[in-house]
């Protein structure tokens, strides 16, 4: 799959807010997880600073808004002398996903918390929840981590989008096995292939999904999608994809074409979905081992609705996105005379609680990516160096929301 790579425009100066200049009081807070840290502020811009110090930027909000009006390029300081707990990492790689872009339009689920952490003029929020880190120093002798592994963030809201972070203690933290990896899969392997493979595992009842079972799903050319297409392939699970039709009809056969290759057993638009002939078509195609019994939905509306009249009675329909924007309106006789179960997925509400399950279920993704039995995402590279303009990362971020992408944007940390 190619990968596209945005191009700052020209090296060029962080924001006025950003800076820290000459002249400002000596200190500045560097974040630490709960403890802040009292650092020296420096009035040049370079990676290390003078007696150790680590020159670090994050993008920041300091209130909601779209990203392209309320981000902002902040540098800061990470002093040599953490807590002996504590972990100094470099990113290397971080994705921008939709739940990220609605953290900070505040429009989801949760609410971060708002912090003067890292020396920011207001109290801010670092966003971004997935990426990769390298360890550059693991602390205390006890660590369980060493210098050059590769991390990441136990649970959410750690804050991914910067060049440098400090975990409050190695037990915050995932370790990979990086052999056989690029920064890029290890970046991307916690959020869409996490919830792809609980979802398929955890949520049809009565029994789970067995070899030659159906499952129908919108979004179906999402990340989501894209790794639960795979993983239905290896686990031997059969897949009816909905995808909407691209501008011409070529770009929605070679899109079909690509989700045949990954596994996906059938591939329809929305409107053939939605068509009186889908019925006799789900038919035919299920015959032997009977509709789906698990529909999973991205999208909300009516496509959700078409899903859940495809399902078997007893079926569940697992939302776990809301992309069209539209409520999940039911017939009521979807619920009485199919008695479908209608269930919501939220992985931060099964990774925060069970982090020991959430590091086997990406150990065993990451086994499965190494074997090349999962492939990369299509991803649009966002490279952020030393110099990346703040103007250029916030437009980066900007797009996440809207239909049609090339891949889903990822910064990837050169040389900071
Ligand atoms: N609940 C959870 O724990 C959880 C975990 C992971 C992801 N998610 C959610 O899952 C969704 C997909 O995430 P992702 O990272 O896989 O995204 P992604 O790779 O960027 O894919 C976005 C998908 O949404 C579709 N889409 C965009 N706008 C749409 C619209 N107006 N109507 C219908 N479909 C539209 C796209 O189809 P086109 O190519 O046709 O535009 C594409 O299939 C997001 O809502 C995300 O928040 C939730």
């Amino acid at each position: 799959m190619a990968t596209i790579r945005v191009l700052s425009r020209s090296p060029t100066v962080a924001a006025a807010s950003s800076l820290i200049r000459p002249g400002q009081r000596c200190c500045a807070r560097a974040t630490s997880g709960s403890a802040p840290l009292l650092l020296p502020r420096v009035s040049v811009r370079r990676k290390s600073g003078p007696y150790g110090y680590t020159q670090a930027k994050s993008l920041v909000f300091s209130q909601y808004g779209e990203p392209e009006k309320v981000l902002k390029l902040h540098t800061h300081s990470i002093s040599p002398s953490l807590p002996p707990s504590s972990v100094l990492l470099r990113t290397l790689a971080a994705p921008i996903n939709p739940a990220d872009v609605n953290t900070i339009q505040g429009t989801y689920g949760v609410k971060p918390t708002f912090s003067p952490l890292i020396g920011t003029s207001e109290p801010s929020v670092i966003p971004g929840n997935e990426g990769v880190f390298e360890v550059v120093n693991p602390g205390s002798s006890s660590s369980t981590l060493s210098k050059g592994d590769w991390v990441i963030p136990a649970k959410t809201g750690f804050g991914t989008w910067r060049t440098h972070a400090v975990a409050p203690s190695p037990s915050s933290l995932i370790k990979l096995d990086r052999a056989g990896l690029t920064p890029l899969q290890a970046a991307t392997v916690s959020v869409n292939p996490s919830s792809a493979y609980r979802m398929l595992r955890d949520y049809a009842a009565d029994p789970p999904l067995r070899e030659g079972d159906w499952f129908i799903q919108n979004g179906a050319n999402s990340g989501v999608g894209r790794s639960a297409i795979q993983l239905a392939r290896l686990w031997g699970y059969r897949s009816i994809n909905v995808i909407r039709a691209r501008s011409t009809a070529a770009a929605t056969e070679a899109l079909r074409a690509e989700l045949a290759a990954l596994g996906a057993t059938r591939v329809v638009t929305e409107d053939e979905l939605q068509s009186r002939a889908f019925r006799a078509d789900l038919a035919a195609w299920t015959r032997d081992a009977g509709a789906p019994r698990l529909g999973l939905n991205c999208v909300g509306g009516a496509s959700a609705r078409a899903l859940a009249k495809a399902l078997a009675p007893g079926g569940t329909l697992v939302t776990y996105g809301g992309m069209s924007r539209q409520p999940v309106a039911l017939p009521t006789g979807l619920l009485i005379f199919k008695d479908l179960r209608l269930r919501g997925f939220w992985l931060s509400r099964w990774a925060d609680a069970q982090p020991d399950d959430k590091a086997r279920t990406v150990a065993e993704i990451l086994d499965l990516v190494r074997a090349g039995k999962l492939t990369d995402v299509p991803v649009v590279e966002v490279p952020w160096e030393w110099d990346t303009e703040e103007g250029v990362l916030r437009e980066a971020v900007q797009g996440t929301l809207e239909g049609f992408r090339q891949g889903k944007g990822v910064f990837v940390f050169k040389d900071t």
